[in-house]
């Protein structure tokens, strides 16, 4: 586990900007997996200008994202489709057809799923899977539980996540009860693994995922397990 303990946020997003350039030119053709949310803007922003001056390029890159509400149509500004479009990928020359972002839509969540899994594995795996983490401990959307959710699945959210979700929508009514998400399989298979936080909300559960026990109730505490973890955070709020 590599930990890089930074100073603020515009820190974090350096670093993590830096970290998923370098993968980029280590590997033009690599497939991200990428992840919203707030803490991930600014790390976007960089890229956008990495991009903008010719130090990175998205032509041959492949993306994969972690989760995407169920319900929310692609065009709807609070689907994760839409928060990647407008954040990243309408700014860099990534084809549009190389990124993916599991189907909040499907009528068939299971196969949806199963075919999201089948799509990493034909991708040949995840090369750097970026994660931000929910302040019960979620990645992607795997919540607190009495065992890993290994497989992309359809998961209810916790009252907690909906709450602290509530801030992106007009009042809590209107975030969706149940998104898709990639499991711990493919999170965990994933060549590297790249998580960041930002402020002091988060403080508590990094060190709890980083160095209490590995349990499904903390389910970034799998990470431990990971043989190339690298986490960028800061416990400061500006
Ligand atoms: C988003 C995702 C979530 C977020 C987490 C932290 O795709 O999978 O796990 O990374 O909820 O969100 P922020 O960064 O908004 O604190």
């Amino acid at each position: 586990m590599r930990i890089f303990k930074c100073k603020n946020y515009a820190e974090v997003s350096a670093k993590a900007a830096s970290i998923i350039a370098a993968q980029m030119i280590t590997k033009p053709n690599a497939v991200l997996g990428l992840a919203t949310g707030s803490t991930p803007v600014g790390a976007y922003k960089i890229l956008i200008e990495k991009c903008n001056n010719g130090e990175i390029d998205f032509s041959e890159i492949t993306t994969v994202n972690l989760d995407e509400y169920c319900g929310l149509t692609p065009d709807n500004d609070q689907s994760y489709r839409y928060f990647m479009n407008t954040n990243l990928f309408d700014h860099v020359n990534v084809r549009k057809e190389c990124t993916f972002v599991p189907d909040g839509l499907a009528e068939d969540a299971e196969a949806e799923s199963a075919a999201y899994d089948a799509r990493i594995v034909a991708l040949g795996g995840i090369d750097l899977q970026l994660l931000g983490i929910g302040g019960n401990g979620h990645i992607g959307f795997n919540e607190p539980a009495a065992a890993f959710d290994m497989a992309t699945h359809t998961v209810e959210l916790k009252e907690s996540t909906r709450q602290a979700n509530a801030r992106f929508f007009n009042s809590i009514d209107e975030v969706p009860t149940h998104a898709i998400t990639m499991g711990m399989r493919s999170i965990m298979q994933a060549k590297k693994v790249l998580l960041v936080a930002n402020g002091s909300k988060k403080a508590e559960i990094v060190e709890k995922a980083l160095y209490g026990p590995v349990t499904p109730e903390v389910p970034a505490s799998i990470l431990q397990l990971h043989p190339d973890l690298t986490v960028v955070y800061t416990e400061n709020d500006d």
